[in-house]
């Protein structure tokens, strides 16, 4: 298939670009470098530097590339700098994803992928999460990806577009071959953070909140390995038809407390990794964990990280590797 992949130079759209290039497909990657790395992607994917505000550029891509389908993961991703600027975030996850659908309607492009979050959730009172539940978004940056959820539906109504919108949990880890793995500025994701400890780039972790009503009293998320994301992508992408709807959840089901999490990552490094307890952060959900078995029983997608110390290793290779990510001047 020819597929244009937008955001396709940052964290999980390089690794989904690995994944859809070594499954045969004929991929363009679209992605404006404000978040992402041109390095992340091998020199010989095709590759664009622009913007989806952009319309004339998309108009000229659609028009000269006969795309079969769409892997759009482009957006800003910082919940808290969302709440700080919503407006932000409608413009790039909302406005600039409808110039998206509206040239693939234009130029008769039936079939997406798309990086929805568990975040649309909300604050559920009921765990593991099926994706029957009702979604009650709190931040601007979850309600813009409620809000294209939406849209994806009445464009499916209206015009066949088939679409999966994949319900991302915690994406993490790195390429098994340590070549590519996960460099956001600034970085608010845990692992990285633990690891930077490992690194010495950073004193000590913080963990927000040690009274929850959870095991340990910390929150629990469910880690999903970038590339086990990225293969469900493919699969995804590879059994949608026009006029098609599907929602997966992409998560593994297994709940991780921050506690664990650090614990592994010290075994994994043989560093103390030093983690001070801080109160609640507004906006954190005690417990985030996917009932993943409609994915697994619609598209027969398995992680192949199952134990959280092979993600974690497979992020720490990625790390020491590359202290300073993509950027050696960093
Ligand atoms: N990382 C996670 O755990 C997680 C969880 C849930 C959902 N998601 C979603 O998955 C997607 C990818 O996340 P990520 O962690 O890889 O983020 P990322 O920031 O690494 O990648 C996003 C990419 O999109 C590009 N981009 C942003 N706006 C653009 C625009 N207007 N035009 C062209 N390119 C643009 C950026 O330069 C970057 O390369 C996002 O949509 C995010 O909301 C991520």
């Amino acid at each position: 298939m020819k597929v244009l992949v937008t955001g396709g130079c940052g964290y999980i759209g390089s690794h989904t670009v690995r994944a859809l290039v070594n499954s045969g497909h004929d991929v363009l990657v679209l992605d404006n470098l404000v978040n992402g790395h041109r390095r992340a992607i091998d020199e010989n994917v095709g590759f664009v530097a622009g913007d989806l505000e952009d319309r004339t550029l998309l108009a000229e891509l659609f028009e000269a590339e006969k795309f079969d389908a769409v892997v759009h993961f482009a957006a800003f991703i910082e919940v808290g700098e969302s709440v700080i600027d919503p407006l932000k975030f409608y413009q790039n996850n909302i406005s600039n994803t409808l110039n998206l659908l509206q040239a693939m309607q234009t130029y008769g492009v039936k079939k997406m992928v798309f990086s929805s979050t568990c975040a649309v959730y909300g604050t559920p009172d009921t765990m593991p999460l099926t994706e029957e539940l009702p979604c009650n978004p709190v931040s601007p940056y979850a309600r813009a990806k409620y809000a294209i959820e939406w849209a994806l539906e009445d464009c499916n109504t209206a015009w066949e577009l088939g679409y999966t919108a994949l319900r991302y949990f915690n994406a993490a880890g790195a390429a098994s071959d340590g070549k590519i793995g996960e460099d956001h500025s600034p970085e608010s994701h845990l692992i990285p953070i633990v690891l930077q400890v490992a690194l010495g780039q950073r004193e000590q972790v913080k963990i927000f909140g040690t009274d929850y009503d959870t095991p340990d009293g910390s929150c629990l998320r469910d880690y999903i390995h970038v590339e086990d994301l990225a293969d469900a992508h493919v699969k995804a992408l590879e059994v949608l038809a026009p006029g098609q709807k599907r929602i997966y959840n992409a998560g593994t089901g297994t709940p991780t407390s921050v506690r664990e999490l650090i614990e592994v990552a010290r075994k994994v490094t043989g560093h103390a990794i030093p983690a001070v307890e801080e109160g609640r952060r507004a906006g954190d959900v005690p417990e985030l964990y996917a009932n993943a078995s409609k994915i697994r029983d619609d598209l027969g997608w398995q992680p192949r990280y199952a134990k959280l110390e092979d993600i974690v290793a497979s992020a720490w290779k990625w790390h020491q590797a590359h202290p300073k990510g993509y950027d050696d001047r960093r």
